[in-house]
């Protein structure tokens, strides 16, 4: 029996989250199946796989991922192959499972928020930091503090387009580290990240679709700053921005995946075959992992 877990999307404050800032994600209807074979033979298994195996106390099986999603495609597949491993185990459920897929992915990556990992365990659209919504849980890292919560909201219909592997968060991560570390200016749009993903709350849960893509759009501008963005992504938001409500980078960006909210689906698919990118036409989901 497999266990069932939902890829995520980030729609504001990836980055600034890192500094203590908001951040809303939510899961998306792409599912992938992950299944636990036993298996004597100890193959070649990713870090993140190792680790939920170890915690699992089985390091006898095979891990079989089926899954329409590169990895490194910026949507989660990381912690989604750790909370789908767990979830194998009937005890971990909830804020536990949350809080021990973090600690698995902390543990690999030495650094990175608990966002995906809560945001796959709960399903919906998750904020991080915000008052806003029905509290979650919390999840605390050093002398770092993640408060979540549930947002009540419609699904939104979502293009995602995967332009190439995004190569590695941390990498990232340390390149706004270097901005941050230099003064004022980085701070600052942090603090605009900041207002955008407060904003989007509200326009989520009111289901402004028009203020939801204007915020999208203005967010991305900001990422773009930091040398986020790279020129099939700028190509692929151009078209999310003339013919969706709105688009930007979604996750750590340098390649990776762009969210488009749809608009006009026919032009967006016509003009993404153009340029020959694989995409995906689905919408954001109320449910989080489950296990049958
Ligand atoms: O691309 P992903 O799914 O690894 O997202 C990274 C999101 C960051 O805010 C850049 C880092 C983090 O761990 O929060």
């Amino acid at each position: 029996m497999p266990s069932f877990v939902p890829h995520k999307v980030i729609f504001f404050g990836e980055h600034a989250v890192v500094y203590g800032y908001p951040s809303i994600s939510s899961t998306v209807d792409l599912f992938s199946k992950i299944y636990l074979i036993p298996n004597k033979f100890h193959y070649q298994q990713t870090p993140f796989v190792q680790g939920a195996l170890k915690f699992l106390n089985k390091e006898d099986v095979y891990v079989k991922v089926e899954s329409n999603v590169p990895s490194g495609s910026g949507l989660g597949t990381s912690s989604m192959v750790i909370v789908g491993i767990l979830l194998h185990n009937p005890e971990l459920r909830g804020e536990r499972l949350a809080k021990v897929a973090y600690e698995i992915e902390y543990s690999v990556q030495g650094l990175g928020s608990p966002i995906d990992t809560s945001t796959i365990v709960a399903g919906g659209f998750v904020m991080t930091n915000g008052n806003y919504g029905i509290p979650l849980w919390e999840v605390t890292k050093n002398d770092k503090k993640w408060k979540f919560t549930n947002l009540p909201g419609k699904n939104l219909d979502l293009i995602i387009v995967y332009v190439g592997n995004k190569g590695s968060t941390k990498e990232q991560v340390e390149k706004v580290r270097k901005f941050m570390n230099r003064g004022r200016f980085a701070r600052e749009i942090m603090e605009r990240i900041g207002e955008i993903t407060r904003e989007g709350a509200s326009a989520i849960v009111r289901n402004d679709l028009e203020k939801i893509g204007e915020l999208m759009k203005e967010n991305h501008k900001e990422l773009k700053i930091f040398g986020l963005s790279t020129p099939t992504m700028e190509k692929v938001i151009e078209i999310g921005n003339s013919y969706g409500y709105g688009a930007k980078l979604t996750g750590a960006g340098g390649g990776g995946s762009v969210i488009i909210l749809t608009k006009e689906r026919d032009k967006i698919r016509e003009k993404l075959n153009e340029l020959n990118l694989q995409f995906f036409e689905t919408s954001t989901t109320s449910v989080g992992a489950f296990f049958k």
